[in-house]
């Protein structure tokens, strides 16, 4: 049957819900928007809760017989040329674990970079995977990781043949890709499966001038934050597959493992206008957006203290191989200010909001969803900043550690020294004992500190000095890191 990209399976269901007058008495129980705190219907709208409805029982019937997901995942999948396609409401942090649990299980090991986001290493806590860390390029003069090459990943593989498969970040939150095409074909040498966290790149299949799509590039399973570069609602992901490494039925019933019972239909439309727009439109669209951010990158390099990551930067021997340049990175280290003092400043100041922040950089995150209007608000804004920065108190020093520093020894699995007997300890005296939990600087959220490494001084001198500069760090057990997690009756 042809495929019709104008049909929007679940936007069509939810229209005919409401034109229908359909009654339910099932949740959710605002009974579109009837129940609803009116307070809340001011602030939030009726259309929230009228899209609100409960997915099997409600926007589909009882036996799913209109097969409105389906039709929706088979459509998404033809567009972004994947043989398969699974829709989730609980971010990529689902999808990731999803896609790691149909590639290993307990005691199997996997190959990832170690620039990888904390989803993965809670999928490594919770099924006991056995992570073979695969080393990041990393730049040390601008202290940032881009994905390892296929050449660590080869490397990896004939080190650890048992590995199940292998895992790449790729785009990285700065932007930086993988030779995503390279490092598949080390895997299928070996028949293994290549799993690309590929979170920052829903846009990727929509314009020959960004970098190369996982699906393209012969990736055995890809997953996708809709909501991060393209329409969706937050928390709206997906993940595709193709090949037959990986059977279809058993990543659906990995995924089950880990999903709700309670979809949301707001997501689930959300990703399925997302795949309508980008089928009709989406190289025009993403032309638009690739032409801005062009444009607004070469503004801010004009602004003085500031220089914009090209890539220049990011790529060439040692380095990434792919570059998107829609995540505008900015580096501040003219101006005398960190990330942190920065985007303080744009938002109390001009009510600007940055996306990443680290000691030296901001990000400024252009999509298809700015014009010409957003992105002067930004320049006008940081041109400001420029202005007030000599100002502004001196950027606090973050003892950000060599490359070779920031690599600790992984001496227990992952799930182990998490769920294993644990005491916290004053910081000072945490140095060789073995962490049990993660400590991850957010964003862009890969953990500095993951379970069951051995600790070190330089990492845990980054991390109170990053803390003292503003770093946020959501998940350890003391946000101060006045304590920390460790293994008990293990004094290194
Ligand atoms: C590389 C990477 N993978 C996975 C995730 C998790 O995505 P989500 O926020 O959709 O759960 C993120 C989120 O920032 C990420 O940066």
């Amino acid at each position: 049957m042809a495929i019709d990209h104008t049909r929007a399976p679940v936007l069509e269901a939810l229209a005919d819900y409401r034109r229908e007058g359909r009654l339910s008495f099932t949740p959710p129980g605002h009974k579109q928007a009837r129940g609803a705190d009116p307070a809340v219907r001011e602030v939030l709208g009726d259309a929230v809760f009228l899209g609100d409805v409960l997915a099997t029982g409600g926007l589909d019937d009882r036996l799913t017989r209109d097969r409105v997901l389906q039709r929706a995942q088979e459509l998404m999948a033809d567009a972004v040329h994947a043989d398969h396609t699974f829709f989730s409401t609980c971010g990529s942090s689902l999808s990731v674990k999803a896609a790691m649990l149909a590639v290993a299980g307990p005691h199997e090991k996997l190959l990832i970079g170690r620039d990888a986001h904390k989803s993965v290493v809670s999928g490594l806590v919770l099924s006991g995977i056995e992570p073979v860390w695969v080393e990041p390029r990393w730049d040390a003069e601008r202290h940032l990781a881009h994905p390892p090459s296929a050449a660590e990943y080869e490397a990896a593989f004939a080190a650890h043949p048992d590995a199940r498969g292998a895992l790449v970040t790729s785009p990285t939150p700065y932007g930086a890709g993988a030779d995503l095409r390279a490092v598949a074909e080390v895997c299928h040498r070996r028949g293994r499966p290549l799993i690309v966290d590929e979170a920052w790149g829903a846009h990727l299949p929509f314009h020959p001038d960004l970098p190369s799509w996982a699906m393209d590039a012969g990736a055995d399973i890809c997953v996708t934050s809709i909501h991060k570069m393209g329409s969706g609602l937050e928390q709206g992901s997906v993940f595709h597959l193709q090949g037959d490494l990986v059977e279809p039925g058993l990543l659906g019933m990995r995924a089950d493992l880990l999903s709700t019972t309670s979809p949301s239909a707001l997501i689930y439309a959300g990703l399925d206008g997302w795949r309508r727009q980008m089928a009709l439109r989406g190289q025009e669209i993403m032309g638009g957006a690739l032409e801005l951010a062009a444009e607004t990158r070469a503004a801010i390099e004009e602004i003085d203290g500031m220089h914009v990551n090209d890539r220049a930067d990011f790529c060439g021997p040692g380095l990434a191989d792919g570059f998107d340049p829609l995540p505008v990175v900015i580096d501040l280290d003219g101006l005398g200010v960190s990330g942190y003092q920065a985007a303080d400043w744009l938002r109390e100041r001009r009510g600007v909001v940055a996306h990443l922040t680290d000691h030296r950089r901001i990000g400024a995150q252009i999509t298809h969803g700015d014009d010409r209007e957003t992105t002067g608000e930004l320049l006008a804004a940081l041109k400001e900043l420029a202005h007030a920065a000599p100002g502004l108190p001196d950027a606090p020093r973050v003892a950000v550690p060599s490359p070779a520093e920031l690599r600790m020894e992984q001496v227990r699995l992952p799930r182990d020294a998490f769920f294993g007997p644990a005491e916290d300890v004053p910081l000072e005296r945490a140095a060789g004992r073995i962490a049990a939990e993660m400590i991850t600087p957010y964003p862009p959220g890969i953990p500095a500190v993951l379970p069951g490494e051995r600790l070190t001084e330089p990492v845990l001198r980054y991390l109170t000095s990053g803390r003292d500069a503003g770093m946020f760090l959501p998940d350890p057990s003391d946000p101060a890191l006045g304590t920390v997690r460790v293994a008990a009756g293990d004094a290194g």
